[in-house]
């Protein structure tokens, strides 16, 4: 199979409703995208296996849905407003600022390695040796709340959604009567103000996080740590369908980590632009509540019913982009088969997150007993599936390349012979078998 190409996943995604551009007909906005129709279905799919995972099947994982805007103190507390930075060159004769370390190729963003790997770099932009040397640049995005913007109105969109999930440890513990481990977990927008958001949705500037931070005791970090690292290898590969040969691991060394972890392990993905981070389990150890003690002077200390413990919990965070994993999804799925002769672009989804779960055809649209009957079937299907849809335009064979496009598991086609003997012919996507079916039989041909 010939490699995936980044254009072929973006030119699928637009002319098939997964992803706008942002503000298309002003020109765009760069960093920012809009989910379509297709799109906001993929994501919910992901979103709401994420969900099942990690908080509806477990017993001590609780959820949240915090403010975007919190207390700009939390980000002070949280190192962020100081230390949320990634470095970044300008160039002198053309004005284009590059992520320093993207330039250099390296994952380190360690200024004085960066100084000496630019050295002799030309800018990419206008090919001139005028760069600056390596400085680091802050990511937060900052507004004002309230009618006065100065200063003492500045405000913060989250970094990440992980900072409210700290500050709610308390509240959370107590109003569940939590007691150690347990985990808080959310699902929500969070902003960066990327020097160079890039490779369509994979760095944006307007990101969705899933992430779950696991308190625990200071001595179980390292199996629960492993334990986080393991839970997301399988809920890629065995919940979502992602092909083991397209994931590695990556673990952060001294220079990459975040200001907040002591070890950090990312699963790489082979993007179509190459191997890239697409999901992050990092040690915050006490930073945080540590640091939201000392900050706020309130007690954030874990203490069992019996008085006999109090200490400061340590966290394991896992943290993944909904938009990295919907661009991995798409490119794991893509593929592009030679039938009789003929290229059919398909989406090998797993059932599960398919946008569209079964296609309806009544083979004829303008013979209305079959369009009736083919009504029948879709009503049927729908009440079960909610996700069905209906297609009465063209051949059947194109109609089943639309679907094939777009990952729909099944297409069921009504024709002369359904009126006479009550059967179907439902298709499958990936054998792309047909079988003849009894209508009441349909449900169980389905394999979700
Ligand atoms: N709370 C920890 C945290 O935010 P991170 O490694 O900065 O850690 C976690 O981000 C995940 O969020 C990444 O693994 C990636 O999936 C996603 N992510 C981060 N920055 C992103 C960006 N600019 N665009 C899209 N996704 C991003």
């Amino acid at each position: 199979m010939k490699d995936v190409k980044l254009e072929d996943i973006v030119s699928l995604a637009k002319r098939r409703g997964f992803v706008f551009q942002s503000s298309e007909i002003y020109g765009g906005l760069a960093g920012f995208y809009d989910y379509g129709p297709l799109g906001v279905e993929l994501a919910n799919n992901l979103k709401r296996e994420w969900w099942d995972a990690v908080v509806k099947e477990s017993e001590n994982i609780y959820g949240l849905d915090s403010a975007i805007i919190q207390n700009p103190k939390l980000w002070e507390a949280s190192g962020h407003v100081a230390g949320f930075n990634d470095p970044l060159v300008d160039c002198k004769n053309c004005g284009a600022r590059h992520r320093a370390d993207h330039l250099a190729g390296t994952d380190s963003t360690d200024i004085k390695e960066l100084t000496k790997l630019l050295k002799d770099k030309a800018c990419p932009t206008c090919g001139k040796k005028t760069l600056t040397e390596p400085r680091y640049y802050n990511m937060m995005m900052k507004t004002w709340v309230g009618p006065v913007e100065d200063e003492s109105a500045v405000a913060y969109l989250r970094p990440e959604t992980a900072g409210p999930m700290f500050t709610n440890f308390k509240n959370v513990q107590e109003t569940m009567r939590a007691k150690l481990p347990f985990g808080i977990a959310q699902i929500g927008k969070a902003f960066r103000n990327e020097i160079s958001p890039r490779d369509f949705i994979f760095r944006v500037r307007e990101l969705e996080q899933m992430e779950m931070q696991y308190f625990i005791r200071p001595d179980d970090q390292k199996k629960v740590y492993e334990d986080w690292r393991q839970f997301a290898w399988d809920f890629l590969t065995k919940r979502i369908g992602i092909d083991e040969k397209n994931l590695s691991w990556h673990e952060h060394g001294n220079d990459e980590r975040a200001h907040y972890a002591a070890a950090a392990h990312d699963i790489y993905f082979k993007f179509p632009f190459g191997d890239k981070e697409l999901w992050g389990t990092h040690n915050r150890t006490d930073f945080d509540l540590g640091n939201h003690i000392k900050a706020s002077g309130k007690d954030l200390q874990y203490g069992d019913e019996e008085g006999k413990e109090r200490f400061t919990p340590y966290v394991i965070e896992s943290s993944v982009g909904v938009g990295r994993m919907f661009l991995a999804v798409l490119t794991n799925a893509y593929h592009e088969e030679e039938i009789n002769g003929e290229t059919r672009v398909v989406l090998k989804l797993d059932p599960r997150i398919a946008p569209v779960k079964v296609a309806v055809f009544p083979l004829l649209k303008n013979k209305p007993e079959l369009v009736k009957k083919a009504r029948e079937v879709y009503e049927m299907l729908k009440k079960e599936y909610g996700n069905v849809m209906w297609d009465d335009n063209g051949n059947i064979g194109k109609r089943y390349r639309r679907q094939d496009e777009i990952g729909t598991p099944y297409c069921v086609t009504i024709d002369f012979d359904t009126l006479e003997d009550v059967t179907v012919t439902i298709r499958s996507r990936d054998t792309t078998k047909q079988e003849r079916v009894k209508i009441e039989k349909l449900q169980a041909s389905i394999k979700l």
